[in-house]
């Protein structure tokens, strides 16, 4: 009985995925329901943003239904309904954000709004068995976003950086279309590097002024596409085979792995902390929660890593943090927007 009075249905629309989820006290995920759009978009080698709302409109009913299915969890059952509401494709939010609106006013649940950055911080909490990792610095990159965070706890983040041009998950999807090699390049760059050499080009790493927590990663983006394409833009393009193109992405992929590390522990020295939050869907990269542990190790910290199923966009990750937005009683009501 207790547990369902602390089951919360999520539902996340921000970017290309369409996903929704029931966690019970923001820690037991009951489900997590996840339906990509990659087949959609890939053919564009980027999301397209009306593409995108249509399959959520298409996709959104069904995902929910699934995952209270899946839990086993009525409606009359769930202690709340959360959406993220910020930040993403405005078209993409709309489409969540009016469902939950209205299931929170056809089934009268208190409604709470998620903001999908502080949620991928949280995605490292979703383990039963895990201490709270509160307070740590966090390092959250995605797609859309390359942030170092003072978190307080899971309500009370305060910013300490940010990327002043692309995402981190941005680099990654360029450099392999650069390349050739599909869309999203992130997990295709962390597969190939394994047969690459990481120390084959020496690509630039931006560190931007001394002590800065800020990150660059439109200079190395472009390294990778001079390397390639030879600075001429007219000049024919250097056929690289698999060999070559698995030493290009080792080594770009090591460049921006030991800026990420670097700066996290920077942040950590400089904050006076001892743990470290990793999220975000390019914290599912295999070179990146290897480099970390290591240094997390050498400067005696504690590391939390999100698991894998909640790297990338999912809604139990919403689902979670929204639990301690109901205990604060941080309630929304039906007026609430999408915000880019
Ligand atoms: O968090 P997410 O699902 O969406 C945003 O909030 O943006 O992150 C998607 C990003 C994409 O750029 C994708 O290429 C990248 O995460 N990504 C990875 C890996 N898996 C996903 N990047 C590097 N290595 C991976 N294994
Ligand atoms: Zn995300």
């Amino acid at each position: 009985m207790l547990k369902k009075n602390s089951a919360i249905l999520a539902i996340e629309t921000s970017c290309d995925e369409t996903a929704a989820a029931v966690v019970v006290a923001g820690q037991e995920v009951l489900s997590n329901v996840v339906a990509s759009q990659d087949e959609l978009h890939s053919k564009y080698g980027g999301v397209v943003p009306e593409i995108a709302s249509r399959a959520h409109i298409e996709r959104i009913i069904p995902v929910i239904s699934e995952a209270l299915e899946q839990a086993g969890i009525a409606p009359a059952d769930l202690a709340a309904i959360t959406v993220t509401n910020r930040p993403g494709l405005i078209g993409s939010l709309l489409i969540g954000v009016s469902a939950a609106k209205t299931l929170a006013w056809a089934w009268d649940k208190p409604l709470i709004d998620i903001d999908h950055v502080q949620a991928h911080i949280y995605a490292a909490c979703l383990d039963a068995d895990l201490p709270s990792p509160f307070p740590a610095v966090a390092l959250v990159v995605s797609g859309g976003h390359t942030s170092l965070y003072h978190c307080h706890e899971p309500l009370e983040i305060e910013l300490l950086g940010e990327t002043i041009d692309d995402a981190a998950g941005e680099a990654f999807d360029k450099v392999a279309s650069i390349l050739k090699l599909g869309y999203p390049g992130g997990p295709i760059i962390d597969r190939i590097s394994r047969a690459g050499n990481s120390r084959a080009i020496k690509f630039p790493r931006s560190w931007l002024s001394k002590g800065s927590l800020d990150f660059s990663f439109s200079g190395i983006k472009t390294a990778v596409l001079y390397h390639v394409r030879g600075q001429n833009a007219r000049a024919k393009p250097v056929e690289l085979d698999e060999k070559g193109k698995a030493d290009v992405a080792a080594s770009f992929q090591q460049a921006a792995v030991d800026v990420l590390v670097g700066k996290t522990m920077l942040a950590l020295e400089q904050q006076g902390l001892g743990r470290v939050i990793l999220g975000g869907g390019v914290s599912a990269n295999s070179a990146l929660r290897q480099e970390m542990t290591r240094a997390c190790q050498e400067a005696g910290a504690e590391l939390f890593l999100a698991p894998l199923a909640y790297c990338t966009d999912n809604a139990a990750m919403v689902a979670g943090l929204a639990y301690h937005k109901l205990r604060a009683n941080q309630i929304a009501d039906l007026s609430i927007t999408a915000r880019a």
